[in-house]
């Protein structure tokens, strides 16, 4: 039966990776082939077959998935001219490795690339090729999907497995709860003043050639028609030219290593040997319990973008939390998003929003501190790798020395105001919300800065309204490789291969 007639500001999901929309939470087997191209012909036609799984929503779900993602360089080897290039975002060009970005990321000391185990100039990749699959399919799958052109095609610089550790990540918290809802019809309307935290986020933010929360069109490649681009889309702020960025987006990938024994020890330490209470302050550290309950209190009133999720564990804002004193200003998830609107984040009546409104509000110390989350959000695709490890387990002192960590993956459409900005002003910033002398405790790099020698504290408010302090935090997360990749819709995944 023939469907409605498809508008161009529809999303045609057959176009579109499937990353995007679905996380392949029942594939729980999955690996990351980061590759380089060996032999330009053979990698094309390599690509030309590769069987992309798209975004169509399927009953029964499929049982495999395979997506691939390309770095500024792979586009390059395999022939894209610079003229081109050109219209994707510097970041993407210029690379995660690239020299001045390494101290905005904190990929410094340990954290930087001559360190990394893949990702730095001599060892990056061109492509990153995902497989997911139920257990039992995984292995024929990728060996099928490769092929027999695979290895004319490719030379692997490393191929990453993953673990499934059954939602939770290797600190043993449950992650994967709070993600951002994309606006997929386009309903909402933008730009606009957001009164009130929405986790509804306009479909621009994370697909290019679609209205971000700005209500533009994020910046990509427009090419004039040609034969070789016969079949990508009209762009739709410049129809005479072709959208090599519709329906694609950018992708940002970190290995990072987690010591889970460093993290249960120094958290056990801080409590006298007292498991339970160290329990809690790791849980002051990440925002959430173990079991993934907020440490602010779910509100009644529905939050626009929460109702079909895990709705218990995430229809909450701060607004109730004013001083931090259930969760602190520095644990992590209150940093990644800290779930505020376009107003200043302390409780003001509806008169006084109406006021800063109108333009008269006071030009205050707290008014600017933290932008307004809907121009930050990111959709977290990570995985992890290693095997679990109780916090029983990662106190004994002898611990078999198995990597474990989390491989980091997020989409988005500007990776300088999405990902960098999270990365940067909010989870390594030492000044962070009016805190001073402390960065992200699971993840900062505790380096001194110009004007911050020390980086290592976490301070917990309390409902007295004094505040300790933890201070010493050694480093517990570190970064073993990067880059930033463009993933392309499946018209333009073809255009890269050549037809
Ligand atoms: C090893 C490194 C990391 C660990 C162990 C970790 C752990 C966690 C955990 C346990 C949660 C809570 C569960 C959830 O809400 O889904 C979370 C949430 C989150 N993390 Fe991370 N994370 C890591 C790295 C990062 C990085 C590098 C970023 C971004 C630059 C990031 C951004 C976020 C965001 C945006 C949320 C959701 C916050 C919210 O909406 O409430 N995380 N993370």
């Amino acid at each position: 039966m023939a469907g409605p007639a498809m508008t161009y500001s529809m999303v045609d999901y057959a176009d579109v990776q499937g990353l995007l929309r679905f996380g392949y939470g029942r594939m729980t087997s999955a690996s990351y082939a980061l590759v380089r191209v060996k032999n330009v012909a053979a990698a094309k036609a390599w690509l030309r077959a590769a069987p992309v799984t798209n975004a169509v929503e399927q009953n029964p779900p499929p049982a495999t998935a395979l997506q691939i993602a390309f770095t500024a360089p792979g586009l390059t080897q395999l022939g894209l001219p610079l003229s081109v290039l050109k219209g994707f975002s510097r970041e993407f060009r210029h690379g995660m490795n690239a020299d001045y970005r390494n101290r905005l990321l904190g990929d410094v000391d340990l954290n930087a690339p001559k360190h990394w185990r893949w990702g730095a100039l001599e060892s990056e990749p061109h492509l990153l090729v995902m497989f997911f699959a139920e257990p039992e399919r995984f292995d024929s799958f990728v060996q099928n999907t490769k092929g027999d052109t695979w290895s004319d095609a490719f030379e692997e610089v490393i191929r990453l497995g993953t673990s499934n550790l059954d939602g939770d990540e290797p600190f043993g918290f449950a992650d994967g709860i709070s993600q951002p809802q994309i606006d997929w019809d386009q309903r909402r309307e933008t730009p606009c003043t957001q009164l009130e935290y929405t986790n509804v986020v306009a479909l621009g933010e994370f697909l290019l050639g679609y209205r971000n929360e700005y209500g533009k069109i994020t910046d990509r490649p427009l090419l004039d028609p040609d034969s070789t681009n016969k079949e990508l889309l009209p762009a739709v702020d410049a129809p005479e030219k072709k959208d090599l960025g519709r329906n694609g987006t950018y992708l940002v990938m970190r290995q990072l290593e987690q010591d889970v024994g460093k993290f249960w020890k120094f958290l056990y330490e801080h409590a006298a040997g007292n498991l339970a209470e160290a329990g809690q302050l790791g849980a002051k550290m990440v925002g959430r319990t173990q079991a993934g309950d907020p440490l602010v209190p779910i509100q009644d009133e529905p939050i626009p973008g929460t109702e079909s999720r895990a709705v218990k564990q995430n229809q909450f804002t701060y607004e109730a939390d004013p001083a931090g004193a259930r969760c602190p200003f520095g644990a992590h998830i209150r940093r990644a998003n800290p779930r505020n609107s376009d107003f200043p984040e302390r409780r003001i009546g509806a008169l006084r929003k109406l006021i800063i409104i109108l333009g008269f509000g006071p030009k205050g110390f707290y008014d600017d501190l933290v932008s307004s989350v809907r121009f930050h959000r990111i959709l977290r695709r990570g995985r992890e790798y290693g095997s679990e490890l109780s916090p029983e387990q990662a106190l004994q002192q002898a611990l078999p020395n198995e990597p474990r960590g989390l491989h980091f993956i997020c989409l988005n459409a500007n990776i300088s105001r999405q990902f960098e900005f999270l990365q940067n002003a909010w989870i390594a910033n030492t000044k962070f919300s009016g805190l001073t002398g402390e960065s992200d405790p699971l993840l900062g790099n505790r380096q001194s800065l110009p004007g911050c020698p020390v980086t290592g504290n976490f301070t917990t408010p309390e409902s007295s309204g004094l505040s300790r302090r933890v201070s010493d935090l050694p480093q517990f997360v570190t970064l073993r490789g990067g880059a930033y990749f463009f993933l392309p819709s499946l018209r333009a995944l073809r255009y890269f291969a050549g037809t």
